[in-house]
């Protein structure tokens, strides 16, 4: 159509991607037979059909299960490099890719090992492919806040290759003030800040007004359930914090799209932007997210053009490689 025609043509940012929630089906088989790993299902379309989430906890235990197949820096730079091929497809010019290294390091896979073959990814695609792109750490909140502070100190040697830190995983019962000390050690090492916010329950508004307020983060990953608190609204507002959306992903993990939300921060003047979250499970890349926000909320070339833009205007980039996006 006009309208998808019109997104694929956009330059886009994305700022909000797990890297292990690219591994499609077809590479896990390849990886899983490279490292003589078995699996439970016996090909890429099985695998497909057997996805069905209701909730976040029923994706992550898929999530985490599949990472069995990356074991060396070879397979992490595979990994990142199919990515930054389809992103680049799809006319995206810049992402800030997230990786969950305590998901690597638990079942002994060397932190050097995973961003290492990540890194090279990233300096190969910016050279072949055009695409820049950086890397954010995330600590999983489920596990303590002790793991956190020493992968923390463990990222240290690789400071230069990682922008921020985040924080993912499930967040029921594992709220932003348990790694208040992490972040501020992390901010003291010269690391911007982001942490995601999609309980989309009770505790969601503490829970962003703690990350605003208390951790004083650089910007918010979901969040969109501020939209229901005014004040929220203008503490965003305020401090001119972006928001990192997830549509398709919203349609999994919470209840529906939250096109309300997204769109009514959006006409608010929020910086929000459109991201693909987990693209391999939820089925959508950054594009198949515009086009789901634009069709469940019947937005036009101007809203769709503002949602890229403030991709750019958000992203982590220094003001001079900023203006050449703007
Ligand atoms: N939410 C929380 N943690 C995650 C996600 C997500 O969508 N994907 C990978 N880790
Ligand atoms: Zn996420």
């Amino acid at each position: 159509s006009e309208l998808q025609d019109f997104i694929a043509g956009l330059p886009k940012a994305e700022l909000h991607l797990h890297i292990e929630g690219t591994l499609e089906p077809e590479l896990k088989f390849a990886l899983a037979q490279r490292n003589g790993i078995e699996l439970e299902h016996s090909s890429a379309e099985e695998v497909r059909a057997s996805y069905d989430f209701d909730s976040l906890a029923s994706f992550l235990t898929v999530y985490y299960d599949s990472m069995r197949v990356l074991v060396t820096a070879d397979d992490f730079y595979d990994l990142a490099t199919a990515y930054l091929t389809k992103a680049a497809s799809q006319n995206v010019r810049y992402a800030e890719i997230f990786f969950d290294p305590q998901a690597h390091t638990s079942r002994g896979v060397p932190f050097a090992t995973v961003v290492g073959g990540l890194r090279r990814a990233l300096v190969d695609a910016r050279r072949d492919l055009g695409i820049h792109a950086e890397l954010i750490m995330c600590f999983l909140r489920d596990f303590t806040a002790e793991h956190a502070m020493s992968t923390l100190m463990e990222s240290l040697p690789y400071r230069d290759w990682i922008l921020g830190v985040g924080l993912d995983s499930d967040e029921r019962g594992n709220p932003p003030a348990k790694f208040a000390a992490v972040f501020a050690r992390a901010r003291q090492e010269g690391y911007l800040l982001t942490m995601h916010c999609d309980i989309d329950q009770e505790g969601t508004h503490e829970h962003i007004r703690q990350v605003i307020e208390d951790i004083r983060v650089d910007r918010i990953d979901h969040g969109s359930n501020a939209f229901e608190r005014p004040e929220l609204v203008a503490a965003i507002q305020e401090r001119g914090l972006g928001l990192t959306c997830c549509p398709i992903s919203n349609g999994w993990v919470v209840d529906g799209v939250k096109e309300t939300e997204i769109v009514g921060l959006l006409e608010q003047g929020v910086k929000v932007t459109i991201n693909s979250d987990d693209p391999a499970y939820f089925g959508g890349y950054v594009a198949e997210n515009y086009e789901r926000l634009a069709e469940v909320a019947g937005l036009g070339r101007e809203q769709l053009a503002r949602l890229a833009r403030n991709s750019f205007d958000i992203a982590w980039l220094s003001g001079r490689e900023r203006e050449r996006y703007l």
